[in-house]
């Protein structure tokens, strides 16, 4: 199924996309933007966001790594207490 007809990308364009960015970084954080960079491609219209979010969240290699959550909550406590 095509995702984005802009660009013509695939659901498995980006489930390779994904699957390949995390076997060759396991800590990396995927982003639309660099399933786009790492296909060769940029976003155009934006229409597409939506569907390829969704389809991004269907990938079980989408995980951010452990250490790399909560580091939102964690600086409000650093505030709070510095
Ligand atoms: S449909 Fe994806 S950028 Fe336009």
């Amino acid at each position: 199924m095509i995702v984005c007809h802009c660009q013509s990308i695939s659901e498995n364009d980006i489930n390779a996309a994904i699957d390949w960015m995390r076997a060759s970084d396991p800590e990396t954080l995927i982003t639309p933007g660099k399933i786009y960079h790492e296909l060769g491609k940029a976003a155009d219209c934006g229409s597409c966001m939506p569907l390829f979010l969704s389809t991004m969240r269907q990938n079980d290699n989408l995980q951010v790594p452990m250490h790399l959550r909560n580091l939102r909550s964690g600086s409000k406590e650093r505030t709070k207490t510095g």
